[in-house]
């Protein structure tokens, strides 16, 4: 896997969802975040703060007893920041189908020791594109 991804996985219990049986939003955003900044230092190789998340959309609930399979991509850098790519599937564990239920766009900036934005380095070729693809085999 590339130092600029990650992948998760996390299991929904009760106390992830609303009062509908579904999780809720906020905790799938935590997760998201959690995810994107892990791709975030393995590509800057530092710290990193959440600056900015974008375009979360929410497409099909996730229920108790899923799985929550999560893939996050570094597909942009400028100077010192980093756009990350975060899918979300829910996964049936006893049969392993996976649906694409959560995308989002994240972006962090990498920080030195006092806090101020550091330079981070370019993207491998190839992987600099705003439009990864959902990947309905990625597995954590
Ligand atoms: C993010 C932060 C470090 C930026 O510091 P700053 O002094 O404003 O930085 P600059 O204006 O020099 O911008 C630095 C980079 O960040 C980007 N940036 C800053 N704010 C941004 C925002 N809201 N959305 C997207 N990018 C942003 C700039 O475009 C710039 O990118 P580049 O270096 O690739 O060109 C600062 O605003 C901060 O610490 N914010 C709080 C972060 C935080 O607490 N997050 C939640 C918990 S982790």
């Amino acid at each position: 896997m590339p130092r600029s991804r990650a992948r998760m996985l996390e299991l929904v219990f009760p106390k992830d969802t609303n009062y509908l049986g579904t999780a809720f939003g906020g905790w799938v955003l935590s997760l998201m975040d959690k995810a994107a900044s892990v791709a975030a230092v393995r590509h800057s190789g530092g710290n990193v703060v959440t600056a900015r998340m974008d375009g979360v959309d929410f497409r099909v609930p996730i229920r108790v007893g899923d799985a929550v399979a999560l893939d996050a991509q570094v597909v942009g850098v400028g100077r010192s920041s980093m756009t990350v790519r975060v899918d979300v599937y829910r996964e049936t564990m006893t049969t392993g189908a996976q649906e694409l239920a959560t995308t989002g766009t994240f972006v962090f900036v990498a920080v030195d020791e006092a806090g101020k934005p550091c330079r981070v380095p370019p993207l491998p070729q190839g992987q600099q594109t705003p439009s990864a693809r959902p990947d309905p085999e990625a597995r954590p």
